[in-house]
């Protein structure tokens, strides 16, 4: 079976190509390189051991979309794509609408054309907004803060009326809560452009001596320790859960949304602490005010992926943060783009 992945060189995408070349799936890779690098083809096809074909385009290029599907026979589709910095969609809003729905809306067009109706989309926790009850469910009502949000939240709404439109659709919309760690390997790993937005890279960069301290944002939230709790999910065990997710598609029609997330929160004490244990090193950090559109607790109820997907995430914390910390350690600059010696 052949899968398109859009995005396939990003930090979840390109962890979940190894798990699918490692399944025994061919892949078509498609990426614009606008978050990732070069670099990341090379390193899937030495974990995996095999080829793949790859495509250097554009979901807003319809044309290099249909080329795609004339070039090769797609089954399915798992739609990473995206333009994903919260904080950035706040600044560049027409850039996160354009991209993200227009790149989606050619994709879904260009996969009815050729008659593909299995879908895979990266979606996000973000959907359920500032909710009042944890643990997080998918039948709760869905709302955005954010630029990026409402993106994922009107693609959320898309699929949904796609699907009414034509039955023959079958798709999973993957709500992630917070992806982070690395493969065992320390080869793939989350390579920020710049200083980390999310936690966990930038603990990392704190730790190897890159950034000096880290700003803990409030400890005046109604949680254990008044830090921010939220569901981190190891990368291994996300890309897993689209596997599942790809199977399930594959065999039914229909649309359905799952929480990936472990259904256990930590705060940003407990991650602190956490990491220095996995790493011995210190993690000096200063109290600062609340980040503005954070939310104090976030973290999910995967029953509903445990039953209908038969998945469940098995990493603990400790175990995302050693990965996190040997793929620092080994790529101190990231995905560095090759120098060439001239
Ligand atoms: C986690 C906790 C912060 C940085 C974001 C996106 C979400 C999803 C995952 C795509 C919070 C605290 C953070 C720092 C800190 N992305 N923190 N100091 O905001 O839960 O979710 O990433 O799907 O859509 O919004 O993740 O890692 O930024 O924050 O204290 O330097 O760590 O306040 O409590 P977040 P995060």
């Amino acid at each position: 079976m052949s899968i398109l992945v859009t995005g396939g060189t990003g930090y979840i995408g390109s962890h979940t190509c190894v798990q699918l070349l490692s399944a025994g799936f061919d892949i078509v890779l498609l990426d614009n390189f606008s978050n990732s690098k070069p670099e990341v083809i090379d390193r899937i096809k030495e974990i995996a051991g095999r080829d793949f074909t790859f495509y250097q385009a554009d979901l807003l290029n319809k044309k290099e979309i249909v080329s795609i599907f004339e070039k090769n026979k797609i089954d399915a589709v798992i739609h990473f794509a995206g333009l994903k910095a919260v904080g950035e969609s706040v600044s560049i809003p027409i850039n996160y609408y354009h991209n993200n729905i227009t790149g989606t809306l050619n994709l879904c067009s260009v996969m009815e054309q050729f008659g593909v109706y299995n879908l895979v989309f990266s979606s996000s926790a973000t959907v359920y907004g500032t909710q009042d009850q944890v643990p997080l469910h998918e039948d709760l009502p869905l709302s955005a803060t954010n630029p990026y949000g409402r993106t994922k939240l009107m693609i959320e709404n898309i699929l949904n009326d796609l699907y009414v439109s034509n039955t023959n659709w079958s798709i999973a919309l993957l709500r992630y809560f917070n992806p982070v760690g690395a493969h065992s390997s320390g080869r793939l790993g989350e390579d920020p452009n710049g200083i980390p937005n999310n936690l966990v890279p930038y603990i990392t960069q704190v730790a190897i001596g890159k950034l000096p301290e880290l700003k803990v944002y409030g400890n005046n939230y109604p949680t254990k320790d008044g830090t921010g709790v939220r569901d981190y999910i190891h990368v291994e065990d996300l890309s897993e859960g689209h596997i599942k997710a790809l199977e399930k598609v594959t065999i039914t029609s229909g649309i359905n949304a799952y929480n990936l997330g472990t259904g256990i929160g930590y705060s940003v004490l407990d991650m602190i602490n956490t990491f220095s244990k996995a790493s011995g090193r210190e993690i000096p950090y200063k109290i600062t005010n609340r980040r503005p559109g954070d939310i104090g607790e976030s973290f999910a109820d995967p029953s509903k992926a445990e039953k209908e997907l038969n998945w469940k995430a098995k990493k603990d914390l400790y175990e995302m943060c050693i990965d996190s910390w040997r793929w620092q350690v080994n790529n101190p600059n990231g995905y560095e783009s090759k120098v060439t010696v001239v």
